[in-house]
């Protein structure tokens, strides 16, 4: 199983941002999230790493489970994100570092790996994202293409069993978007989960295995990829079609 969300509900403040949203997905599949804006996707990417609490439901992610009536514990989620990595379309890489360190700063400080297994390991990776000369580069002396790789890979280095996209593609041109499918697909043979939030529906076609579509916090639609081609309700023609 990569995931099972059982009757997640969310509020901020009174206001009420997912309602009993029921998904499950298998180990290696690639969920597209789609909806319109404000329809709590962001929201829910969160919840599934544990950024963010729900106010109830039952989550299993990664072979961990968790209720979210119960108060979650600060380590529960630390160890958590050990295994559901995040890549956030601004990247968020550390300016301050170089894309070697940016890479090796978590695996050594939060998982205790030593510097040279890091390094090796990250080597490795940059390799198979074809960053490897980019190793003693600054993030900001990248294209937005690279540092959405360097952000792929940072994630990448704590080998998750999940990985989780917010808008990867929203700041590059359609040839980055293109590397950025071929990374996904490639990772979904490796048998990684991945959940992807997107606003652009051919990106969506391309990479998706199952779909997840969101209205005003409420699931409108859970199909596989047919759903593309197929839509069981009006409301995903329509946005197909917007
Ligand atoms: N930290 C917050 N505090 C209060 N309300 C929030 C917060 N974050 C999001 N919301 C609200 O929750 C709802 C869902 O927001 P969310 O960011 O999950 O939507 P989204 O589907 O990701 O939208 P977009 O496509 O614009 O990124 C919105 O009404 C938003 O205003
Ligand atoms: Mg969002």
């Amino acid at each position: 199983m990569g995931i099972q969300a059982n009757n997640i509900n969310k509020f901020y403040g009174d206001t009420q941002v997912l309602h009993d949203v029921n998904f499950s997905c298998d180990k290696g599949d690639t969920l597209v999230l789609l909806g319109p804006s404000g329809a709590g996707k962001s929201s829910l990417l969160r919840v599934l790493n544990l950024l963010e609490s729900a106010s109830s439901g039952e989550l299993h992610i990664a072979n961990n489970q968790f209720h979210f009536s119960d108060s979650l514990c600060e380590k529960d989620a630390l160890y958590l994100r050990k295994k559901v990595g995040m890549v956030f379309q601004q990247y968020h890489l550390w300016p301050h570092l170089t894309v070697l360190q940016n890479l090796i700063e978590a695996p050594v400080k939060v998982a205790g790996i030593s510097k040279s297994a890091a390094t090796d390991d990250a080597m490795k990776i940059l390799a198979t994202l074809q960053l490897s000369d980019k190793a003693d580069a600054w993030p900001l002396q990248l294209s937005g293409g690279q540092q959405q790789r360097v952000a792929i890979a940072r994630a990448l280095m704590m080998k998750p069993d999940v990985l989780l996209f917010d808008e990867p593609t929203a700041a590059l041109d359609p040839e980055i978007t293109n590397q950025v499918v071929n990374i996904i697909k490639e990772l979904s043979k490796t048998g990684i989960t991945q959940v992807v939030v997107t606003h652009e529906v051919e990106f969506a076609k391309k990479i998706a295995s199952h779909v997840l579509y969101l209205e005003n916090g409420h699931v409108i639609e859970h199909g596989t990829r047919d759903a593309f081609s197929k839509p069981a309700t009006q409301q995903f023609a329509d946005y197909l079609t917007h």
